[in-house]
């Protein structure tokens, strides 16, 4: 397993009362796969990429990456698992605006041992007559596409989308999962998607829904759908 959560809450206390973000979850994570957590707002999904991710430490249980447990690890630690194996794209695409989308991407690259030629990346997002652009001068689902290029270029283990496709019509969004699809594919790398749109659940081999801090179900899909063929929700 690439993941695995044994019992972890996630409490957010005040004076009067305790917040459960995440009420006992236990969960195991498949390498390779394409996971979506769907879920009503509030109901624990960013506090669940931020555990699994170790940008937030769980109040009680046990999280394990590779069969190592990393609640326990120190920042430095930390830093360097994430460094080492994970990426992330957000909603909003977080692009450094006095960059150009080469430099854009190569910030991402710097970081790590097993990163891909900034050049393969570049052409399977479809971005090689953009690399001096700006990013005032592309199209938002360009944008995201420089973010995923930044993402891949260290060829991480896990990438991490919170709503990546939030901020995109419908076309750009599906194209933009098609290009996760095709990635997951070719590189093997495992996608946790978190998304309000139950749609892209469609495209995911495992759909995990959330409410009230807890999983209230999760469905292995037979057969997976291409992103193009999705309804937009
Ligand atoms: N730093 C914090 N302090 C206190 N409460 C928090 C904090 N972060 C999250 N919470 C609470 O934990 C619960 C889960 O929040 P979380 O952000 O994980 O939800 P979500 O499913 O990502 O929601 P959304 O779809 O709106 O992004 C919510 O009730 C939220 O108010
Ligand atoms: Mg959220």
């Amino acid at each position: 397993m690439l993941y695995k959560l044994v019992n972890v809450s996630k409490i957010y206390k005040n004076i009067t009362n305790e917040n459960y973000a995440l009420n006992k979850v236990n969960l195991e994570i498949k390498e390779g796969e394409i996971i979506v957590i769907l879920g009503p707002s509030g109901s624990g999904k960013s506090t669940m990429l931020n555990i699994l991710s170790g940008i937030d430490n769980p109040t009680k249980g046990k999280v394990y990456f590779d069969n190592k447990q990393i609640d326990k690890l120190n920042d430095k630690q930390l830093t360097n698992y994430r460094k080492d194996n994970l990426g992330f794209i957000f909603q909003s695409y977080n692009l450094v605006s006095n960059l150009t989308v080469k430099e854009n991407i190569e910030l991402g690259g710097e970081l790590s041992k097993n990163s891909l030629k900034l050049k393969e990346i570049v052409k399977e997002v479809g971005l090689l007559p953009y690399l001096n652009k700006y990013p005032y001068q592309l199209s938002g689902g360009q944008m995201q596409r420089v973010a995923i290029a930044r993402a891949l270029v260290k060829n991480p283990k896990v990438l991490f989308c919170d709503e990546p496709t939030g901020a995109l019509d419908e076309e750009t969004g599906k194209n933009v999962l098609k290009l996760l699809q095709e990635i997951n594919k070719k590189y093997k790398t495992t996608m946790i998607i978190v998304t309000h749109n139950p749609s892209i659940a469609l495209m995911a081999n495992t759909v995990i829904k959330m409410n009230s801090g807890e999983i209230i179900d999760i469905i292995k899909n037979k057969e997976v759908k291409s992103a193009l063929d999705l309804r937009w929700a």
